[in-house]
């Protein structure tokens, strides 16, 4: 089986193969950004999968993800990738010094669309806090700061094959070929 991934970020592309290798699903990725409306990652995923499949004429998936830190009202959540372009981690973690609550979570949707069908939607969530300071050298954006739950280590300091294990992108990407496996649509 084969899909296409639309995305411009090659590490989403290099976890979701890691993914769907344990599946047998062949990864086809372009290497493209899409339009993202205003609105929650779902209603992004659902636009952007709309619009590439009709824009490539197949089956496609995108992905939206963003970090969600509580204590600042959940922000940056669907604007994590500006702030990651401008505030960076340290930016972050000055807006933090004083908040003891360093609840967060990584969210992720994958839209699934093809050129026929309305799309479909497949969510994940991994929680965790924000650490003090930046740790590791692994994955992008706010790995190294982002501690999942029950473990010590950051994303940042965990290999690919770990951060899949039980990432945001791990669970949606995950329900998506369990879904996609038993799929016979076109
Ligand atoms: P988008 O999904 O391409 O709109 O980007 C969301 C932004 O959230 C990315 O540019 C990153 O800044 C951040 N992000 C999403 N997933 C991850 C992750 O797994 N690790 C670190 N940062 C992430």
């Amino acid at each position: 089986m084969k899909i296409t991934f639309i995305t411009s970020n090659q590490h989403k592309v290099k976890e979701a193969k890691g993914i769907f290798d344990n599946f047998g699903i062949e990864l086809e990725h372009v290497d493209l950004g899409y339009p993202e409306i205003q609105g929650d990652l779902v209603d992004v995923a659902k636009y952007g999968a709309k619009h590439v499949a009709k824009r490539f004429g197949k089956p496609v998936i995108v992905e939206d993800a963003g970090i969600f830190i509580k204590a600042l009202k959940w922000f940056p959540g669907t604007y994590s990738s500006y702030i990651q372009d401008t505030l960076g981690n340290k930016g972050i973690l000055k807006l933090m010094s004083d908040i003891e609550d360093r609840y967060a979570e990584f969210r992720s949707a994958v839209g699934f669309c093809t050129p026929k069908t309305e799309p479909e939607i497949f969510l994940g969530t991994v929680r965790g806090s924000i650490g003090y300071f930046e740790k590791g050298n692994y994955g992008f954006a706010y790995d190294p700061l982002f501690k999942p739950e029950g473990y010590e280590k950051t994303f940042g300091e965990l290999s690919i094959n770990e951060k899949n294990e039980f990432s945001h992108r791990r669970k949606s990407l995950e329900k998506f070929a369990f879904w996609y496996k038993d799929y016979r649509g076109d």
